[in-house]
């Protein structure tokens, strides 16, 4: 097949969605219009741990409005069944009003269901709950922790008594929070035994599949619909407890009934970033070539679920070395269940790992990009794979170049402002490319336009733009001629919109598609004695806004429109799908980046403002430009969160979170954010996917609190091992 011309792809365009969300036409979960909806607001557990002793309702149900109380006295007992594809782990998952149990503070312990949102929420404050209270154990310092998930090769404890220079560094990390600006919310409706819920989530065919076992139906019988996201960053790749109270709320009133969580309930309602004491052990020899690495992790995790994320690979692979151990302990907190957040797993590996680089560097007296370079891996020493590509060293050399790395003073504390004292600071990042399996139908209509559909949701990146770019090119259509519809649970699988996998996956799906319904067309023009093509070699033809010609010779060709017309067609369509190779992966697939910041701390205040920033991205190939320094740009403000202001606040004594709201839990604002540069490394990934594309989302997260860490040190002097820096540990 001649490759078909790409004018869509590599094109810095804007989102074909971005009218729709400027208007205020693009409907999220709470705005859709559903005949006879009532209003649900959740009643939660004002205690961490114990039992539910009493629950008074006759104030609530005596306010105007007020339909009904649902809790655990009177809710159906649900079948809670096996929940194979769905996005929520087998077993022990939090049984909603199932019993009187309180797991966490701020638990769902009942619901009040109302005829306007206003009497529903003045209910939920007249619900009188009485618990028998237990003390909570909320401190990851202070609980006993899960048996270790361990890793070991060489033997790291002999490495590090052999190494010239060791370092034993211990570093915590805060609890974050997701924060996405559209609240989760989700509205549930039954029609006798089918079940369609409208609801904020990354995953439809997860959520599908788990309503399903939880209400025992077939998951024919659940319908998901999630068109547009108002971002996420992981919060919503889990099908939640007010998801199933919206749903089993509308099977008691049997009518739709809506259910958002207030800013508050976010905190509680979702997941988030555990926190985490991470202790790491470093060996070298003379030079800065790393002889042992030794990682202890604890992380928290609820009472209900071990939850994991993947924090191990970074340390097997990001350096060559012969010894590395690692313990990954859990710690069984009573709070809910934490979940990914973007960069999961590798953005804490990152803050460690890149920040006691640094520590080192200094130690050795070297430049951190040259101790980094001297420990460049040739192959994945986790496994022995080659790397389908690692372009890190191009990312140091860029990105040192455009950063002005070579103005860095290397003694710390030596560059002064006025009262602001100076610092420069950079950081390696990495992100596995996750595949997985997805399908798209693409459709082929007779007036020329074509539709592409996959389950898939856009919590942000631009994925509506992005599939529509490569559906466009694939078919030979203008931008303005395809439509990618997504976010309904009817369209084909998709995996979960998470883990940077959805351009790679569902990209490689539509791809497939819209190949396979150009090549129909191209087969019925050459096929057809009518057609000015006739005759011609398949492999030959090319098509251009909607018209199929000869390679070479352009003047030689039909539209679309015109064939399909001839041959009384109405529309040609494929279904495309794409999975990884089957058996082991024959190379270690990872994305690549090296970021860069430039911080000003006042030197008598302690605060931190960052000043420039950059990152360089070995990504594989880019389909958007606009969209990829649009992710860059959220990713780089995540991570200034994350290095400097965002910090979940637990009082142990009670297990209540203290800044449950965006007063007083800080995120960035545009006066925190600063010069923000982005470099792609253009190139493909030829290994990883039909596209080339290595995944994004994470990765620009992925490096950008070690960076600024690292930049505040060389500000400062003053190392902080402890996330977020505040100003008090500069003082
Ligand atoms: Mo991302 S944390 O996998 O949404």
């Amino acid at each position: 097949m001649s490759p078909q011309p790409q004018a869509a792809v590599g094109a810095p365009l804007s989102r074909v969605d971005g009218r729709l969300k400027v208007t205020g036409k693009a409907l999220y979960a709470a705005e859709h219009d559903v005949d006879g909806v009532v209003y649900a607001v959740i009643v939660d557990s004002g205690i961490a741990r114990g039992r539910i002793t009493s629950i008074d309702t006759r104030a609530a149900l005596a306010h105007p409005g007020v339909l009904r109380v649902i809790s655990h006295r009177d809710a159906p007992k649900l079948p809670y069944r096996d929940n194979a594809g769905s996005n929520n782990p087998p077993g022990r998952r939090l049984r909603v009003f199932q019993d009187d149990r309180v797991l966490f503070h701020g638990q769902p312990v009942a619901v009040v269901v109302a005829t306007t949102l206003q009497a529903a929420q003045h209910g939920a404050s007249l619900v009188e709950v009485g618990y028998d209270a237990e003390r909570p154990s909320t401190d990851l310092r202070e609980a006993e922790a899960d048996e270790p998930t361990r890793y070991a090769r060489g033997d790291a404890e002999a490495g590090l008594r052999s190494a010239a220079v060791r370092m034993d560094l211990t570093y915590r990390t805060a609890r974050n929070h997701h924060n996405p600006m559209e609240p989760h919310a989700t509205i549930a409706r039954w029609s006798g035994p089918r079940l369609t819920v409208w609801d904020k989530t990354q995953w439809v065919v997860g959520t599908q599949n788990e309503l399903a076992a939880v209400f025992g139906i077939p998951a024919q019988a659940v319908r998901v619909i999630s068109p547009f996201v108002g971002g996420a960053f992981g919060s919503g790749l889990r099908c939640w407890p007010h998801v199933v109270v919206a749903a089993l709320a509308a099977r008691v009133m049997a009518r739709p009934v809506k259910v958002v969580l207030s800013r508050r309930q976010m905190y509680f309602g979702t997941g988030f970033r555990p926190s985490y004491e991470y202790r790491l052990r470093l060996g070298s020899d003379r030079r800065g070539r790393l002889t042992a690495m030794a990682h202890e992790m604890d992380a928290e995790t609820s009472s209900y679920e071990k939850f994991t994320e993947t924090i191990m690979p970074a340390g097997q692979m990001l350096y060559s070395m012969p010894n590395v151990s690692q313990a990954y302990r859990t710690v069984p907190l009573d709070v809910n269940t934490p979940l990914w957040m973007r960069g999961p797993g590798f953005a804490t590996a990152s803050f460690v790992i890149e920040s006691a680089m640094d520590e080192l560097a200094h130690q050795l007296g070297l430049d951190p990009i040259e101790l980094r370079r001297r420990n460049e891996p040739a192959e994945d020493e986790s496994n022995g794979l080659p790397f389908s590509t690692r372009r890190l060293r191009e990312c140091y050399t860029v990105g040192a170049r455009e950063f002005g790395w070579d103005r860095r003073r290397p003694e710390p504390r030596s560059r002064r402002e006025g009262d602001w004292l100076i610092g420069m600071g950079m950081a390696a990042g990495l992100y596995e490319t996750q595949r997985n399996t997805a399908q798209a139908r693409a459709r082929l209509n007779a007036d020329g336009t074509a539709t592409v559909e996959a389950a898939a949701s856009d919590m942000g990146p631009g994925t509506y733009t992005s599939q529509t770019q490569v559906a466009a090119d694939a078919l030979g259509l203008t931008m303005g001629a395809v439509t990618f519809r997504l976010g309904d649970s009817l369209f084909p699988p998709t995996p979960p919109h998470g883990g940077s996998m959805t351009m790679a996956s569902v990209g490689s799906a539509v791809l497939d598609g819209c190949d396979q319904v150009r090549q129909q067309a191209i087969k019925l023009a050459v096929e057809d004695r009518r057609s000015p093509l006739y005759g011609a070699a398949a492999q030959d033809v090319v098509v251009r806004d909607g018209r199929m010609h000869v390679k070479d010779d352009p003047a030689r060709g039909e539209t679309y429109r015109q064939l399909l017309a001839r041959n009384n067609r109405t529309h040609l369509e494929a279904l495309g799908a794409f999975s990884r190779p089957s058996g082991a992966e024959r190379h270690s697939f990872y994305a690549y980046n090296a970021t860069f910041a430039e911080v000003a701390v006042d030197a008598t205040l302690g605060l931190v403002r960052v000043r420039r920033m950059l990152g360089v991205y070995d990504a594989g190939r880019i389909i958007s430009p606009k969209l990829a320094h649009s992710q860059a740009i959220g990713g780089i403000v995540g991570g200034i969160g994350t290095a400097l202001l965002e910090h979940t606040v637990t009082d142990h004594r009670d297990g209540r979170i203290v800044n449950a709201n965006l007063a007083d839990y800080l995120v960035p604002v545009n006066a925190d954010v600063p010069d923000i540069k982005t470099i792609y490394l253009d190139g493909e990934d030829r290994e990883a996917d039909p596209l080339g594309v290595k995944g994004l989302g994470e990765l620009v997260h992925i490096g950008v609190a070690p960076a600024i860490a690292n930049a505040v040190f060389n500000a400062t002097g003053r190392r902080i091992r402890e996330l977020p820096i505040s100003a008090e540990a500069l003082l």
